[in-house]
């Protein structure tokens, strides 16, 4: 390791002093390219795999060779997440319940069908792909699905566990499933990912896990109580994670959305309670444009949401060589919408 820096530190000197060197190679050395010493002596430097490496074309994009798994991959933000991941070099297992997960579920059930086109978009891109039907509550599952595709692929480079559910309730009106359920779901279905597939990326001293949470995982929700406290929860997993699994080379983020058009979101009542966020009283039954309207001049980028394919690229980013010193950070993408909160 040693005589590999000693050998990239004459290189960049030569370079410096102005040797011939091709215009690739000179493109591909440390922009800091002057000896690092203090008073004559060295400065210490990561090793070549703990550091986001030399400046390149394309490297907070390139995913060629990697092989990604991704939660809630049918529809809306996971099917963005798992096709960029594709368009840009993985394969990618889609991994989904693509059936009803809980009556405490404000969104109509993900089918097969949607899941199979999943795989399609990424086949499109001319990856590897298939759709593994799966419930993340069921860990002893997620492990038997961590060994066939680390049969079947050779390795697992990321994960990206995106699945959940939401509720919108007041805490006077829950009923347990209300709470539980959610909870279950979005919290301990995603500690079960982070906990099946952990010790594959442990062997191999590499891997990648990308957690979604959400806005509401930062600040209160009224009426949504139970999605909020899981949101929270899978960044204080995520922190936790990230700590542990450092020593190992794994690196462990998060992406906080903000309000996105999916079938998570697309339904009337929803549309009301993103009109009530910006504090506004909201009209009865309210169109999709009169929502956009009211919350539009609120964003500072002034949209009225997002759509999953605004997520999807900083999955990307996180997945890639580039990010490998990332850990343990929180990524909102929100038009500008989290710039209000702390
Ligand atoms: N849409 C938004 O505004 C928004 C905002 C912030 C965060 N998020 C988060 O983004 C992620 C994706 O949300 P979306 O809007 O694309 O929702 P979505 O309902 O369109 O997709 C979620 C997918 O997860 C699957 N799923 C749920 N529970 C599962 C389980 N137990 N096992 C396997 N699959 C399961 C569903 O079948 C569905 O296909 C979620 O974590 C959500 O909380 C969404």
């Amino acid at each position: 390791m040693a005589a590999f820096d000693s050998a990239r530190r004459k290189f960049m000197i030569a370079t410096a002093a102005g040797l011939a060197v091709s215009g690739t190679a000179a493109a591909q050395s440390r922009t800091d390219d002057g000896p690092r010493t203090l008073n004559g002596k060295p400065m210490p430097e990561p090793a070549p795999e703990k550091t986001a490496g030399p400046v390149k074309p394309g490297r907070g994009s390139t995913l060629a060779g990697k092989v990604a798994v991704v939660t809630g991959a049918a529809r809306g933000i996971g099917r963005a997440i798992a096709v960029e991941l594709a368009a840009n070099g993985a394969d990618v297992v889609a991994l989904d319940i693509a059936g009803p997960v809980s009556p405490a579920s404000n969104a109509q059930p993900a089918t097969p069908q949607e899941l199979d086109e999943t795989v399609r978009q990424i086949e499109a891109f001319g990856r590897r792909s298939e759709a593994v039907k799966a419930d993340i509550r069921d860990i002893a599952v997620l492990r038997k699905v961590a060994d066939e595709v680390e049969r079947d692929y050779g390795k697992i480079d990321i994960v990206v566990a995106n699945a959940a559910i939401q509720r919108w309730k007041p805490l006077l009106e829950m009923e347990e499933a209300d709470w539980r359920d959610v909870i279950d779901n979005n919290l301990n279905g995603t500690a079960n990912t982070v906990r099946a597939f952990a010790p594959k990326m442990v062997a191999r001293r590499k891997g990648r896990f990308i957690l979604i949470s959400s806005m509401q995982g930062k600040h209160g929700t009224k009426d949504g109580s139970s999605y909020s406290a899981s949101k929270w929860g899978i960044l204080g997993l995520m922190k936790s994670a990230a700590m542990e699994f450092g020593e190992h080379n794994i690196t462990v983020n998060a992406i906080l959305p903000g309000l996105v058009d999916t079938p998570l979101t697309r339904y009337e009542k929803r549309l009301s309670e993103s009109i009530a966020e910006t504090g506004r009283k909201p009209p009865e039954n309210p169109t999709p444009q009169e929502a956009w309207d009211v919350r539009a001049p609120t964003v500072p980028l002034k949209i009225g949401w997002l759509q999953p394919d605004d997520i999807s690229p900083v999955a990307v980013f996180l997945a890639s060589d580039a990010a490998n010193l990332v850990t343990g950070a929180e990524y909102e993408v929100t038009g500008g919408d989290s710039a209000k909160s702390v």
